[in-house]
């Protein structure tokens, strides 16, 4: 695992944004798996800011949005897949054809979690996957205690994923309580995860994933039994690492 501590959450999304680069440069129709949230926005602006100087395309990228809440109309601003298609597709000029979000407002959600799956597979593979991590340590809507083989599926939010994304919405209550996502599996399939995390807030979560026992209890130490995995992180999200031989930039 390569766990890089940076200065700024703007010298983290430089770093990932240049991981992303250097795949799409050598491979134009790489597959992208596509985080929301917060915390890649600045790498998504960083690789718009390629895009618009020419130094890649995005043109022949395939992207998977990582989940999308269920029951909540498509069109809604806060629908991941409004959020993919403002922060990620349009400004890195992606073909909104190719790029892909869960569905989680279809009449037979279990098909189309299969299907989710067969997409990727069909195409594949994801070759990089974006990755954040909830306070609670989950990576997409992967909540404590769900398998770390499982599938794409359908799951209930916890109480803490509610509140945490309750700044999206106008109240509290409208945060859906259900969610699609891609399995721990699905994402442990990805040929290289790049997670990334800053703030105090998610300390605890980032020393459990690196450094505690792999547990259900803690979906993202799934990264531990993956073989590439960049963990690109700012020194407030490292503060509760306990050992010292991680890499500084
Ligand atoms: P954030 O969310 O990037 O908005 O902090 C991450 C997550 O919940 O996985």
């Amino acid at each position: 695992m390569g766990v890089t501590i940076v200065t700024s959450p703007e010298a983290g999304a430089q770093l990932a944004a240049r991981l992303i680069v250097d795949l799409v440069r050598s491979k134009p129709h790489a597959v992208l798996g596509l985080a929301t949230g917060s915390t890649p926005l600045p790498t998504y602006a960083a690789l718009a800011d390629a895009v618009r100087a020419g130094a890649v395309s995005f043109g022949a990228v395939r992207g998977f949005a990582l989940d999308e809440y269920v029951g909540i109309d498509p069109a809604h601003p806060e629908s991941y897949h409004q959020v993919i298609r403002r922060e990620v597709v349009q400004p890195l000029g992606m073909d909104p054809a190719l790029v892909r979000v869960p569905d989680g407002v279809g009449a037979d959600p279990a098909q189309a979690c299969r299907d989710y799956d067969d997409a990727i597979r069909a195409v594949g593979g994801v070759d990089i996957q974006i990755l954040g991590i909830g306070t609670n340590g989950h990576l997409g809507f992967n909540e404590p205690t769900t398998s770390l083989a499982s599938p794409t599926h359908v799951t209930a939010l916890t109480a803490q994923t509610r509140a945490d994304n309750a700044r999206f919405f106008d109240t509290p209550e409208q945060v859906p309580t259900r969610a699609v996502t891609q399995g721990l599996g699905t994402i442990s399939q990805a040929r290289t995860l790049l997670l990334l995390a800053n703030g105090e807030n998610k300390a605890s979560a980032i020393a459990a994933a690196i450094e505690g026992p792999v547990s259900s209890m803690c979906p993202a130490s799934l990264i531990q039994l993956h073989p590439d995995v960049h963990v690109i992180i700012d020194g407030a999200a490292a503060s509760r690492l306990t050992l010292s031989h991680y890499d500084r930039l």
